[in-house]
């Protein structure tokens, strides 16, 4: 029996799946490892680190689940987006990873506007300079750490350094080279124009391909230090909410995905280019060959509810703990008993800045209507219906770009809330499904990799045959009515506070 392998590089850690031909879950291992944040705003992790997890992960599953490794016909890489990995001329990693989260590009990313202009930027690379995206970080080794930038020969995302690792090819897919800023998104290749406004060496860019296409095969090395074949093809992949979209089913016209992770996106394919002039939300490839997807982004969903149950929820983890469960259901437990609205508190989730809709690094969190009588439930409940406010946000920009979505699909760890789902079924006024399989953008690139090597004709008829709808959430109309009232007093908060940001960011005490 033919099995293909998905690898998900996270930000928590390295989720691998060995999956049989119909997309079942054969085995799966999770290798985690730290997040650096040696200065407020900074967000780095060692590619090292990603390379041990993702061989630990591939020896994982090859020995739980007794499958032959020749009979494991390719493998699909996913993961986070917009990653900086730098190598030298002898292919030695030069500095930990800048990553997706990390804000210390402000400065690189004027200077990305100055030098392209913002029109051409959004025309070219389909989006505005932002300080997530790779370009930014580019620069800013190259303005911070000049040394070692003039050593660096090879830049690489992060899912990429794993491909380098087990092939030997320098290559990346225009799902996650769009988030890199220096691909032109219309045509799917990199820009010789941005590279020459940002005075960026084409030659340190990998090669380019479609998802599906078959960038690599396993080396000698690789396969003594991984327990794969030699020989094995290697697919492009995606990043991960392209390859998320795979395995959900989201590659047609009218469907969507909300995903709930540290971050949280919005997430609508379409067989036509659109591009919101405001640079609200990205245009990027998809993991589908030409076609593409708009994607609204909320920096801090997931992360959001993680930091207040880190912080001030260590009595629920311990019983959670005791109970056997995880601490999330305790936390909607708890949210349950409070109605809509938490008792007239709203929470803006802006921890570390803000994407969509405002595309403002200063922002930062707020509890709104704070009073003696709220409880840790109410807050709780606050930021749950906070995040939700703002993947409407996400979606009300796609809706007015004309995208209409008739399928919407949740996921990622968020997504497997009943109560979160409910939340967005009420404020999307639509339907919310969830999906049979689980496991995400893993499967997404497991399936990329069995189109890619032949076992599918097309990644639509891959999801055809693999991915399969559970539970629905329909919007309850009484609901609906009661989040409107909020979520218009939300609208109004952030343009209240957008100057107190930039003070509080220039605050020098
Ligand atoms: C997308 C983004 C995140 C990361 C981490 O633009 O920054 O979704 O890919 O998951």
């Amino acid at each position: 029996m033919p099995y293909v392998l998905g690898i998900d590089i996270g930000t928590s850690g390295t989720k691998t799946v060995l999956f049989d031909e119909n997309g079942g879950p054969v085995s799966s291992a999770t290798h985690e490892y730290p997040l650096y944040t040696p200065k407020n705003g900074y967000a780095e992790q060692s590619p090292e680190d990603w390379w041990n997890a993702s061989a630990g992960g591939v020896r994982d599953v090859i020995d739980e689940s007794g499958v032959d490794a020749s009979e494991i016909k390719g493998i699909g890489l996913s993961g986070q987006m917009h990653g900086l990995v730098m190598l030298d001329g002898d292919d030695k990693v030069l500095r930990k990873s800048i990553i997706w989260c990390d804000q210390r590009t402000a400065a690189e990313a004027d200077e990305i506007t100055k030098r392209a202009g913002r029109d051409k930027l959004i025309e070219v690379t389909a989006n505005p300079a932002i300080t997530g995206f790779t370009a930014a970080k580019i620069l800013w080794v190259r303005n911070n750490e000049p040394e070692i930038y003039e050593k660096c020969r090879h830049i690489l995302l992060p899912k990429d350094y794993i491909r380098f690792m087990l092939t030997g090819e320098y290559a990346t897919e225009v799902s996650d080279a769009s988030g890199m800023q220096l691909l032109d998104v219309p045509k799917r290749d990199w820009s010789g124009e941005i590279l020459k406004l940002l005075e960026i060496d084409g030659a340190l860019l990998p090669k380019v391909y479609e998802s599906p296409e078959i960038t690599g095969k396993i080396t000698k090395s690789a396969a003594e230090l991984t327990g794969l074949a030699e020989g094995t093809p290697v697919v492009g992949g995606a990043g991960d909410n392209a390859a998320a979209a795979v395995g959900t089913g989201v590659v047609e016209d009218g469907k969507a995905f909300t995903t709930i992770g540290s971050s949280g996106v919005v997430f609508a394919h379409m067989s036509n280019i659109a591009i919101d002039k405001g640079g609200r939300v990205h245009t990027f490839c998809c993991a589908v060959p030409g076609a593409w997807h708009v994607m609204g982004v909320t920096q801090s969903a997931g992360l959001s509810l993680k930091w207040f149950r880190d912080n001030f929820c260590w009595g629920e983890m311990e019983t959670a703990l005791q109970m056997g469960v995880d601490p999330y259901y305790l936390t909607d437990k708890a949210v349950e008993a409070v109605p809509i609205g938490s008792n007239r508190l709203i929470y803006l989730p802006y921890l570390n800045g803000e994407r969509t809709p405002h595309l403002d690094p200063n922002a930062r969190g707020v509890f709104f209507g704070l009073s003696s009588m709220h409880k840790k439930r109410d807050m709780l409940r606050a930021i749950m219906e906070g995040v939700a406010f703002s993947m409407r946000d996400c979606a009300e920009v796609i809706r007015e770009m004309g995208i209409s979505v008739s399928d919407m699909m949740a996921c990622g760890g968020g997504g497997t809330s009943p109560i979160w789902r409910q939340m967005l079924a009420d404020l999307y006024s639509c339907p919310v499904k969830t999906t049979l399989n689980k496991e995400g953008p893993a499967l997404g690139a497991a399936l990329l990799a069995a189109v890619g090597t032949g076992i599918y004709k097309s990644v639509p008829e891959a999801c055809k045959a693999v991915v399969k709808p559970e539970r629905v959430q329909e919007p309850i109309a009484e609901n609906t009515g009661k989040y409107e009232k909020a979520y218009s007093l939300y609208k109004s908060l952030y343009p209240a506070v957008k100057d107190g940001y930039r003070a509080l960011a220039e605050l020098n005490l």
